[in-house]
């Protein structure tokens, strides 16, 4: 199977995949790491000197670039899912599925690395959870688009794996 986890910045993506590897035998990859090692810079310094359209594009193009074997889990960066068809694109080769937190629960999991973030680092503290209101509201018609969806709080790796086997 390749799996595709999709959702909110801090909702536990990358972690999950890493378990499921690590308990499942899967190939782990994480479209962020990708995208660091092929320009070998950041993701806030690609937000930072090529902007949030040209770092969109190339999500888009590290995603279709990836070689999908058999028992792969992909994390996907926070914001893949709503641009350039990527949601289309992932369930037509995989299975993908929403690993799903509230706001307030994102804004406990965001409160320390928010400065380092390229899409939080402009936002006041007491503004965090607004804003994580209103982009999880923009972007959840996307994230609702996975196959299957499973709440933060129930993940784990025996679940996304048996979850993607239904
Ligand atoms: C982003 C999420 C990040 C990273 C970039 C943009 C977003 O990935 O791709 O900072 O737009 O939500 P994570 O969801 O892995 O933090």
């Amino acid at each position: 199977m390749v799996i595709f986890l999709v959702g909110f910045m801090g909702a536990g993506k990358t972690s999950i995949a890493q378990l499921v590897a690590r308990e499942y035998g899967y190939i782990y990859i994480d479209t962020d790491e990708e995208i660091e090692k092929k320009y070998g810079q950041t993701i806030s310094t690609l937000f930072q000197t090529k902007g949030e359209a040209t770092f969109r594009q190339i999500e888009a193009d590290i995603l279709r670039s990836l070689i999908l074997t058999p028992n792969t889990i992909i994390a996907t960066g926070g914001g893949l899912p709503c641009y350039h068809s990527n949601m289309q694109w992932m369930n037509q080769v995989g299975i993908t599925i929403y690993i799903k937190q509230e706001a307030a629960e994102l804004e406990k999991r965001l409160v320390d690395t928010w400065q380092h973030r390229p899409l939080l680092n402009k936002i006041e503290k007491n503004g965090l959870l607004g804003y994580i209101n209103d982009l999880l509201e923009v972007r959840k018609p996307y994230y609702e688009q996975a196959k299957f969806a499973i709440l933060g709080t129930l993940v784990s790796a025996q679940t996304v794996i048996n979850t993607a086997i239904l």
